[in-house]
């Protein structure tokens, strides 16, 4: 079934200019880009959009990385989505990951690893209307 998801090219690798090449690889595997934006998160957003790890260890290492700097923002189509980017992007830990993945090419810590990706439909759709409040989802979404 077609779905979305949510991607994020975080601001280590829009600071390092791979946008493009980051794109390509996504493009390259059927993804299709339906909406993108470019935005810099302040601190009340970012805490927002990561409030599920609130209170862990590294959630301010975190919420200072994604004020660093600007995030590319993209809602991806395909089928089976979520499962299938995820394992584009490869594992959280980018020296984990198999050598093709994003996070491996592109990640530079466990923290700055590149991307983000949503885990499961029912996070994409939440992801999605936080950061494009107002996309239309399809019928079948
Ligand atoms: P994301 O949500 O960004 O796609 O990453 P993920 O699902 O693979 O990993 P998650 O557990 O949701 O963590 C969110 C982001 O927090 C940073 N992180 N740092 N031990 C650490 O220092 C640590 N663990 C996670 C990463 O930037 C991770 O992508
Ligand atoms: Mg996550």
């Amino acid at each position: 079934m077609k779905e979305y998801t949510l991607f994020l090219i975080k601001p280590d690798s829009t600071k390092r200019n791979h946008i493009g090449a980051i794109l390509k690889i996504v493009e390259e595997h059927d993804f299709i880009v339906k909406e993108m934006k470019m935005l810099k998160m302040d601190r009340t957003f970012a805490e927002y959009f990561y409030e599920e790890h609130k209170g862990k260890d590294f959630f301010e290492r975190l919420i200072e990385f994604m004020t660093s700097g600007k995030t590319v923002a993209a809602i991806i189509s395909r089928e089976d989505a979520v499962h299938e980017l995820r394992k584009v992007i490869g594992k959280t830990d980018y020296h984990e990951t198999r050598p093709e993945t994003i996070r491996r090419i592109y990640g530079e810590t466990v923290t700055r690893n590149a991307v983000h990706a949503s885990d499961s439909p029912g996070h994409a759709k939440e992801e999605i209307l936080k950061v494009f409040p107002d996309f239309m989802f399809d019928n079948n979404q």
